[in-house]
């Protein structure tokens, strides 16, 4: 039988744990009015246990957040306000649990205010707090828990490099109906590999950054709803015009030309029948040489089709070469996951992407 860990009790943090724009640090009483803003709002605690708060229940909720903002014990919460450096204010808050110390288990939790959504602020700060669960805490697996619909936060997971590991139905009643509920889970190794520097053959960082840019464009372009035209549009102008794109899927690869590939994508994207569907890159590396190059990557995609979560993961490969108008792709191929085909395995030594 393997020794049982020794019992290390509470754990100091240092104190603010900065980011590029943030600083992490215990709730303050002079802190009511900002959290006033988003415990208030009902877009925000949505998806959340919290109910709308007034006035007095911020305050008594504050008081639960500075008294568990100081050192990380086992079994509870730390919560942790996210400051904003440039104006001081507080935009959100950021939640570590200490779930069990002998099996060294954490979980996560986020909430922002809605104005500061959309700017990558809460995968700034669950970077952070990951850094402290992983390394201050020392711990081996990290999970968090989401209502399915919550789309924004299962992207959120993803993109931290979460993997979903169960679907949990009905497991909440939350907000006067059962609720079925995503668990997410990240390993100490998997979190230890995404940290690690993507490496490429000796390259300039400029090619590095427009084909990185590139990559973005490509994803981003398959997202549905207002803008789906001009996302095509912008992606389509990144192809050589004679580039070929091959599906394979389990199923004799199926070659498509730019025209083919994009336009019944671009149909499904703008007609209404999928909404608020995304895919984005989870992990990848890239390779340079000279006037090539080619990266290769997990994705996931996630969205609504006929009322119902439809979520997807595979990997892909794109070529690419540099012309006079600059870096084009010159083909692309994917293959998805499926019973027998797990992302899970082939992404496993590749870096975070983005
Ligand atoms: C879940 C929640 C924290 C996610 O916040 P978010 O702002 O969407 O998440 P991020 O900080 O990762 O921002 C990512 C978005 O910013 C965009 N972005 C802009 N600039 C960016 C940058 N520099 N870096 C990264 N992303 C950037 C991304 O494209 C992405 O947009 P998308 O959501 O349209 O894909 C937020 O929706 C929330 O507070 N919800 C209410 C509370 C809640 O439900 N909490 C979770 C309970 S389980």
């Amino acid at each position: 039988m393997p020794e049982e860990p020794p019992v290390r009790g509470a754990i100091s943090v240092k104190f603010p744990v900065r980011t590029a724009r943030l600083d992490l640090r215990p709730h303050r009483e002079d802190d009511l009015d900002d959290l006033l803003r988003f415990h208030s709002d009902p877009e925000v605690v949505r998806y959340i246990p919290w109910p709308v708060r007034d006035l007095e229940q911020t305050r008594a909720a504050l008081q639960v957040k500075i008294a568990r903002g100081t050192e990380a014990r086992p079994g509870e919460w730390l919560m942790l306000a996210i400051e904003l450096r440039e104006t001081g204010s507080v935009i959100g808050e950021v939640l570590l649990r200490w779930a069990d110390e002998g099996n060294r288990q954490g979980e996560l939790g986020f909430a922002l205010a809605r104005e500061h959504q959309g700017q990558g602020l809460a995968a700034e700060a669950a970077q952070a707090v990951l850094r402290v669960g992983f390394q201050d805490l020392d711990l081996h697996r990290i999970t968090a828990v989401c209502v399915a619909e919550n789309t924004a936060s299962a992207r959120l997971l993803y993109r931290l490099g979460f993997l979903q590991e169960a679907h949990l139905r009905e497991s909440a009643f939350f907000k006067g109906r059962w609720a079925d509920q995503l668990l997410f889970g990240l390993l100490e190794e998997e979190w230890r590999a995404g940290e690690a520097p993507a490496t490429t053959s000796p390259s300039s960082t400029a090619d590095r950054a427009e084909i990185v840019e590139l990559v973005g464009t490509f994803f981003r372009a398959f997202t549905s709803g207002d803008g789906a035209h001009g996302r095509i549009a912008q992606l389509h102008e990144r192809f050589l015009p004679q580039a070929v794109v091959v599906r394979t899927c389990g199923e004799e690869p199926a070659v498509l030309g730019v025209d083919q590939f994009l336009a019944p994508r671009e149909r499904l994207l703008s007609d209404g029948s999928l909404v608020d569907f995304q895919e984005w890159p989870v992990q990848g590396r890239l390779e340079i040489f000279g006037d090539v190059a080619h990266w290769f990557g997990s994705y996931t995609k996630v969205g609504i089709q006929a009322g119902a979560r439809v979520d997807g993961a595979g990997m892909k490969s794109l070529q690419l070469v540099r012309t006079g108008a600059g870096w084009r792709i010159s083909a692309a191929a994917w293959d998805d996951e499926r019973d027998d085909l797990s992302v899970r395995g082939a992404a496993a030594g590749l870096p975070r992407w983005g």
